[in-house]
């Protein structure tokens, strides 16, 4: 028997042009023709090199930003603003200071927004929601701490802690570990495919760290800049279980090796060290007639 399962995100002919009329320019073409289906559970990382229009796909998606043209469904609904099936983390994690750890989690925008309405049970699952969480995310020894007792990897645990609250379908994160050192995000990843696995979440995860796109995400979609686009989708050929050793097999380096030549190409860096070995010769060949 077929079955023909819905995508849980589905892009078609996206595009989108900023308004570049105040400043007199053309408006650059920040998507170009954007078609991607984005199936349920999986986890699709989006690399490129910057300017290629990552973060304005994922905004989109986000329902923050509206397309030019072109339609974006999830679930098969047409996406028209932001929704609580489909939940945001950004790079610098937006918590409330005034608050604590378990607080900023509990009173997700959602929930604080409706709280005279809230029924008693309503009250004691969100608690038991919020205690899962912190347990989940390894923060319960630090419940009660403030935002800025905490180091930068632990304020991001909780900025995704409280983005699960809802218990999105979708987490859409825009380069969520960027800021943090390399030891951190190692544990971070191993964390967010942890969480991946357990709450069956659809993730969609903006990184240009190559090394990242290829180890968290099942399949890698690699965006291209002028006009901002999909050039190449890359299927990860590791097993569904991640551990950090694979980042030293050969399938993985091969992809990785693959994937940084072709960003190199579309970026026109490949160009620009032509040019460099032409001006470093050039350099050379008047040191010699001097
Ligand atoms: N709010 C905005 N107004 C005007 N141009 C924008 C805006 N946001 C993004 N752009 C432009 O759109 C293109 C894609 O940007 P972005 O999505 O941020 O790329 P990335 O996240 O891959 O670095 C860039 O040329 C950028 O300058
Ligand atoms: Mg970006």
């Amino acid at each position: 028997m077929t079955t023909f399962a819905l995508p849980k995100l589905r892009v078609r002919g996206l595009w989108k042009t900023f308004d570049a009329s105040r400043r007199g320019q053309a408006a650059p073409v920040a998507l170009q023709d954007i078609d991607l289906d984005i199936a349920d559970n999986a986890f699709v990382t989006l690399v490129g090199a910057s300017g290629c229009g990552k973060s304005t796909l994922l905004r989109t998606l986000a329902g923050l930003e509206t397309p030019s043209a072109g339609e974006l469904s999830c679930d098969g609904r047409p996406i028209a603003g932001p929704g609580p099936e489909r939940a945001m983390v950004f790079q610098h994690y937006s918590l409330y200071p005034w608050l604590t750890v378990a607080q900023n989690i509990r009173f997700s925008r959602e929930l604080g927004r409706r709280r005279e309405a809230r029924s008693s049970a309503e009250v004691e699952s969100a608690l038991g929601r919020a205690d899962a969480l912190l347990r989940l995310m390894g923060l319960a020894h630090v419940a009660n701490a403030f935002p800025s007792e905490l180091s930068g990897g632990m304020q991001q645990r909780v900025a995704i802690a409280r983005a699960l609250m809802s218990r999105p379908h979708v987490l859409l994160m825009d380069e969520p570990f960027g800021a943090l050192d390399a030891q951190t995000r190692e544990v971070m990843h191993d964390l967010i495919l942890h969480v991946h696995r357990l709450e069956r979440t659809t993730i969609v995860f903006v990184t240009h760290d190559v090394e990242e796109a290829i180890y968290l995400g099942q399949r890698v979609v690699l965006m291209a800049p002028r006009p901002g686009r999909i050039d190449t989708v890359y299927d990860v050929p590791l097993p569904a279980r991640r551990t950090q050793d694979m980042k030293l097999s050969a399938p993985f380096l091969a992809l990785k090796g693959q994937v940084l030549a072709r960003i190199r190409e579309t970026a026109g860096m490949q160009t620009d060290l032509d040019l460099l070995a032409r001006i470093a010769h050039a350099g050379d060949a008047a040191a010699v007639a001097e």
